[in-house]
């Protein structure tokens, strides 16, 4: 089961702080039981877990196999919550060098001419055998009308229609609310396939519905045993919360006694995306009325060669987050060499896998004298199930830890103010 170690926070706390923020977060953690906190309304990604729709996934499992069979190159078009979250998983579970299954691209989620005229180019370009490309796309977007993905679905439409005629329509997929929107116009006019994002979960929190789910799927993703790692965390945090508890005050303790930097930090690439995942999570839930931890992701030991300086001896704010993996199996090892020129035969015959986790062990030690509190997050596989657990214990934390920053998680006000002053400078009417 998913868990986060706080050990080597705990020097950081007085036992005074900490008393301080258990109180706060053991009250935070009742109001979300109670249904009284802020934001009550948006609790959907835990009732999801309660009663798992089966059918749902079956739907899920059925498309996404077609998809993964069928499509040469298959785009998820969305920003935010509409893909960050399919983005962690597929980059956590799909091997990043493979010919099987389609290559996945993301559009939609900037609003680069050049990237989108490069991605039109791609899949204008025939297969080397000369064939067409098999191009499926699913557009998200819970509001059906946020710019970057309207653009990007506009001209990516246009695209399929012109290719495939009348075809286009069963490669188009949509995920959206049940009504509103400019997409939902789109859909009753062109007979789209449409899956449905409730209206009580809000963009962030939705990994675990079509939003996720069908673009994890169509990646070649045992989506029943990421949404049932998640149940089984969520059943097991209805019956006993003290690590997540634990995770929440020494975060919160940090947090109100200066810290200001989360700094979510992987020694395994494959992880980094979850990283970008929680980014948005933490960010958009907490940073409000001049409140929250900043989180930023790091991809160690890559950027232990230019965040590290920093993290090691710059501004005493920070506090580091790691993900990690307690069985990463053993993929290969260093190879003996006899004329040992690079000196490195004294790793020679050693997985790679242990090298990283002593590369990891020693950065902790470092940090942590350098006076950086660590939280250790810690998946038992880097498998489907695993990831959804770690999905529903952070949905659960942040929850929990905004409900003491006195502020409604669920909302995101703040993200208004640059789409206001946009609209103004492009002229938009309404
Ligand atoms: O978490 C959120 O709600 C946001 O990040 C949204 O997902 C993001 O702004 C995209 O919005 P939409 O899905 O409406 O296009």
């Amino acid at each position: 089961m998913f868990t986060i170690d706080t050990t080597r926070s705990r020097p950081f706390i007085t036992d005074q702080e900490w008393k301080e923020a258990r109180n706060s977060i053991l009250k935070s953690s009742a109001d979300l039981d109670a249904r009284n906190g802020k934001g009550t309304e948006w609790l959907g990604w835990q009732d999801i877990l309660k009663s798992p729709n089966d059918a749902l996934l079956e739907t899920m499992e059925t498309i996404g196999s077609d998809i993964h069979r069928n499509a040469d190159v298959f785009i998820i078009c969305g920003i935010g919550g509409s893909y960050l979250g399919a983005k962690a998983v597929i980059d956590a579970l799909i091997p990043e060098f493979q010919e099987e299954g389609p290559e996945i691209i993301y559009a939609g989620h900037q609003i680069s001419g050049r990237y989108l005229k490069r991605l039109l180019d791609w899949l204008e370009k025939p297969k080397a055998d000369g064939r067409k490309k098999e191009v499926y796309l699913n557009v998200i977007s819970k509001s059906g009308t946020t710019m970057e993905t309207a653009i990007a679905f506009r001209e990516l439409r246009t695209w399929m229609h012109k290719t495939y005629g009348d075809d286009a329509i069963t490669r188009i997929f949509c995920t959206t609310s049940k009504e509103g929107g400019a997409l939902n116009k789109i859909i009753k006019a062109f007979g789209y396939r449409k899956f449905i994002l409730p209206a009580d979960i809000g963009g962030r929190f939705s990994v675990l519905t079509p939003v996720g789910l069908l673009p994890i799927a169509a990646a070649g993703i045992d989506v029943k045993r990421l949404y049932y790692g998640a149940v089984e965390a969520y059943r097991n945090l209805e019956n006993s919360r003290d690590n997540l508890l634990d995770y929440t005050t020494a975060r919160y303790a940090l947090y109100s006694k200066g810290y200001s930097v989360d700094l979510l930090a992987t020694f395994e690439p494959a992880l980094v995306s979850m990283g970008g995942w929680l980014q948005q999570l933490y960010g958009e839930s907490e940073g409000k009325n001049g409140k929250g931890l900043f989180p930023s992701v790091a991809q160690y030991s890559t950027d232990l060669h230019s965040l590290g300086q920093m993290v090691q001896d710059g501004k005493r704010n920070i506090i580091e987050t790691f993900l990690t993996i307690q069985n990463p199996g053993q993929t290969m090892r260093v190879s003996p060499d006899p004329r040992n020129y690079d000196g490195l035969n004294y790793l020679a015959d050693k997985s790679m896998e242990f090298i990283n986790d002593k590369a990891f062990q020693g950065t902790v030690i470092a940090h942590q004298e350098g006076g950086v509190p660590i939280l250790i997050g810690t998946l038992d596989k880097l498998d489907a199930e695993s990831i959804g657990q770690a999905i529903y214990y952070f949905e659960l934390a942040t929850a929990i830890f905004v409900y003491s920053l006195g502020e409604n998680p669920f909302d995101q006000p703040g993200v208004e103010a640059y789409k206001k002053a946009m609209y103004e400078l492009l002229g938009k009417e309404d």
